[in-house]
C-alpha cells in the first residue's frame, strides 16, 4: 500500500509509546477512602469490598502509616456509626467528641504530611439513612443545612483540611463557606459533590456503614441519571458559593460529566470511584473473568483521560503497591 501517514509508527516501540502518552496517572492524583469503627485492634473485612476494612482508630493510624511509605498522601474518612447513636436529628454528627473527630484529632497530630478529607452528610448518623433530615416523610433542605454547617465546622476543629459536602441540599456549599469562615477556618477547604447521580453503584459502601435509606430512595435530593446539563448547572452553583473543587459520582458511568465540567469549570475536578465500581472489579478478577490490575489500571486512566484531577478510589494503595 502506498500510505505516507500510518498511526501504528508511533506505536512501534514501548519508549516511543511512552514518549507520545496523552495522559499520565500516579499516585500524587489518588485520594484513599477509609472506613472507621469503635474499637481497639479492629480490621473487620467488608465482605462486598474485598480488600477493604472498617478500621479502628489504632488500625488506621498504622493503615495510614503504610500508605505514606508508599507515597499515598490524601484520605477521606467515613466513619461506620453504632446504631445506638443513630438519631432522626442526627446530632452525632456534630459531636466534637465523637469517633471522627477524636480519631482525625490523632491522626492530624502524627501525621503533619498527610492530608485528611471529611464527609459532609447526615446518612451514617441518621436513623432514617438518609443525607438531610426527614421530616413527614420528606428530606428536608433548609434544616438539614444548618446541621451541616454545625458538622463542617465541627470537622474542621478537628484538623480537615477540606470538608466535602455529599448531601446534594441547595445551598450548602455556599452556607458552609460561611460558617467555616465565621469560626475562623478561612484555610479549610471545600470538595463539593456537585453531580452526584442516584446509583445503584453506592450498594457495597451502604453495607460497609449500614447507612442504606431505611425507606424510600435518594431521588428527591441526588441526580437523576440521565441528566447532563443538570451536572453542570449543579457545578457552577457550588463554584459560585466557593466550593475549591467540583466532584463528578459515580466515575465510569459518568465519564461524560467528568469531560462536560473539566471544559467549563476552573477548579479542579475530582472523580470518585465508586464502592459499586470497586466490587465489579474485584469480583470478576475473583472469578478469574478479568485481570484485576490491568482493568484497575485502564479504569483509573479512564478518568484522568477524560479531565479528572483526582481520583478518590478504593484501588489507590493497589496502585501504589503497583508503583512503589
Ligand atoms: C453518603 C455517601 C455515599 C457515598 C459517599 N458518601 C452513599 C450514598 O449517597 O448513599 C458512596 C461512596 C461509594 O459508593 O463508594 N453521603
Amino acid at each position: 500500500m502506498h500510505l505516507p501517514i500510518r498511526p501504528r509508527r508511533n506505536r512501534r516501540h514501548p519508549v516511543l509509546r511512552d514518549l507520545v502518552a496523552e495522559t499520565e496517572l500516579s499516585v500524587e492524583h489518588l485520594i484513599y477512602p477509609l472506613f472507621l469503627t469503635e474499637g481497639q485492634k479492629i480490621r473487620e473485612p467488608i465482605k462486598t469490598m474485598p480488600g477493604q476494612f472498617r478500621l479502628s482508630a489504632d488500625e488506621l493510624l498504622t493503615e495510614v502509616e503504610s500508605c505514606l511509605k508508599l507515597g499515598l498522601r490524601t484520605f477521606a474518612l467515613f466513619p461506620a456509626v453504632r446504631e445506638s447513636l443513630k438519631t432522626s436529628d442526627a446530632a452525632e454528627s456534630f459531636n466534637a467528641k465523637g469517633l471522627l473527630p477524636e480519631t482525625l484529632l490523632q491522626l492530624k497530630h502524627r501525621f503533619s504530611q498527610a492530608f485528611f478529607i471529611t464527609d459532609v452528610a447526615l446518612d451514617p448518623y441518621s436513623s432514617d439513612g438518609h443525607d438531610g433530615l426527614v421530616r413527614d416523610g420528606l428530606v428536608v433542605n433548609d434544616a438539614t443545612v444548618e446541621v451541616l454547617c454545625k458538622m463542617a465546622v465541627m470537622q474542621a476543629q478537628a484538623g480537615a483540611d477540606w470538608v466535602a459536602p455529599s448531601d446534594m441540599m441547595d445551598g450548602r456549599v455556599g452556607a458552609i463557606r460561611r460558617a467555616l469562615d465565621k469560626a475562623g477556618f478561612e484555610d479549610t477547604g471545600i470538595l463539593a459533590y456537585s453531580a452526584k447521580y442516584a446509583s445503584a453503584f453506592y450498594g457495597p459502601f451502604r453495607d460497609a456503614l449500614a447507612s442504606a435509606p431505611k425507606f424510600g430512595d435518594k431521588k428527591t435530593y441526588q441526580m437523576d441519571p440521565r441528566n447532563r446539563r443538570e451536572a453542570i448547572r449543579e457545578a457552577l452553583l457550588d463554584i459560585q458559593e466557593g466550593a475549591d473543587a467540583v466532584m463528578v459520582k459515580p466515575g465510569l458511568p459518568y465519564l461524560d460529566i467528568v469531560r462536560e465540567l473539566r471544559n467549563r469549570v476552573q477548579v479542579p475536578v475530582a472523580v470518585y470511584n465508586v464502592s459499586g465500581e470497586y466490587a465489579m472489579i474485584k469480583a470478576a478478577g475473583q472469578l478469574g473473568m478479568m485481570d484485576e490490575t490491568k482493568a484497575m489500571l485502564e479504569m483509573l486512566m479512564s478518568f484522568r483521560r477524560a479531565g479528572a484531577d483526582l481520583i478518590l478510589t478504593y484501588f489507590a494503595k493497589d496502585f501504589a503497591k503497583l508503583k512503589a
